[in-house]
């Protein structure tokens, strides 16, 4: 197979951030993406209907002229999150999600939840009214090892919230681990799990052997191979449970190439074409449009878009920008790190 086509993809767990760098990243989706789930974590953090309805009016100024895409708001959950303000922000048709942060687990988390006990209320609103609950799947104590705390957060957060609450609908974001995989596998269709671009294609030694590579850090850290190939093989199984969320998360190069560098890849330019390629290579191609662009919406109860995007396998592979130039400072592209041969051709 040398083309593919596609309906035309959402991407279901985004940063788009703000000011100068939304103007310059949200172009970089919206060419391909129809939609995408905008992630809440802003300094300050999106948490009211009225801060989502804000922030996706100055996404749509951000917009360039010509081009068509629907942010999908997410709202930040903190201990004095109002139940009644989730409730109206869902009954608005603007707000999709709230995100749970545990309290310090990535950048810009710090107003997140200590105690899930504290918005109990909220969640139970949630439950009644079918508005799912995106999760940052980490616990935070420093006893736990950084790269157990997936599978950690599974057994003493997720599992107990899903036995307390099982009518509530849960995105288990961004997994990285096997135990993600399974645990995913096995949930009811209340239970949905998103995988990145990049935790298909690295694992940690690409971070860490033969020097660190702060492009290649992000949260949830990739893992040992053997949960990259279990992530590949949930990807490409046309299972429903698994969508694509690229965690597309820009910062300026001189926040990740620093003492302390910020987590996160920016994959938005080139997410479409490493996803081709990865699927090509695990014979799945015949399951790419299922993963981009209809078990998201499955799950999210929402259509699936009308047009198509179409995918060519060229002789000479794709050439992407090493960065990007925003008004804030310059941001890395995800490279790689092999040849990649499938165009978007649209
Ligand atoms: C995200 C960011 O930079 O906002 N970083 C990341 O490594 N994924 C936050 C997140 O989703 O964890
Ligand atoms: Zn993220």
């Amino acid at each position: 197979m040398s083309t593919v086509t596609i309906r035309r993809p959402d991407d279901w767990h985004l940063h788009l951030r703000d000011g100068a760098m939304l103007e310059t990243v949200l172009p970089e989706t919206a060419r391909h993406f129809a939609r995408a789930i905008i992630m809440p974590n802003l300094v300050p953090p999106v948490v009211t209907l009225e801060d989502a309805t804000a922030y996706h009016a100055r996404i749509m100024a951000a917009l360039p002229p010509g081009m068509v895409f629907e942010p999908l708001m997410t709202l930040y959950l903190t201990e004095g999150t109002d139940p009644a303000d989730v409730a109206r922000a869902a009954a608005s048709g603007l707000v999709k999600a709230v995100k749970l942060y545990p309290a310090g687990a990535t950048t810009n988390s710090h107003s997140g939840v200590r105690d899930l006990t504290k918005v109990i209320p909220v969640l139970e609103e949630m439950a009644r009214i079918g508005l799912p609950l995106c999760t940052h799947g980490e616990v935070t104590d420093s006893h736990v090892d950084i790269f157990d705390r997936e599978a950690v957060f599974i057994d003493t957060v997720l599992d107990p919230l899903r036995r307390r609450l099982p009518e509530l609908r849960i995105v288990m974001e961004h997994i990285t681990t096997e135990e993600g995989v399974a645990y995913a596998a096995e949930g009811s269709d209340n239970l949905g799990a998103t995988i990145t671009t990049h935790h298909l294609i690295i694992n940690r030694n690409h971070i860490l052997a033969g020097g660190i590579k702060p492009h290649y850090y992000c949260l949830p850290v990739a893992k040992r191979e053997k949960h990259r190939l279990a992530l590949r093989k949930a990807a490409t199984s046309g299972s429903p449970r698994y969508f694509l969320g690229t965690d597309s998360a820009p910062h300026v190069d001189a926040l990740k190439e620093h003492a302390c560098g910020c987590a996160g890849c920016f994959t938005a330019t080139n997410t479409l074409s490493l996803l081709a390629h990865v699927f090509d290579e695990e014979g799945a191609l015949d399951r790419l449009e299922g993963f981009t662009s209809l078990h998201g919406p499955a799950f999210y109860r929402l259509p699936v878009n009308e047009g198509t995007i179409q995918l060519e396998k060229r002789a000479e592979p794709c050439i992407w920008p090493e960065k990007i130039h925003s008004e804030a400072g310059p941001v890395t592209v995800f490279q790689p790190g092999f040849p990649v041969h499938w165009h978007v051709v649209l």
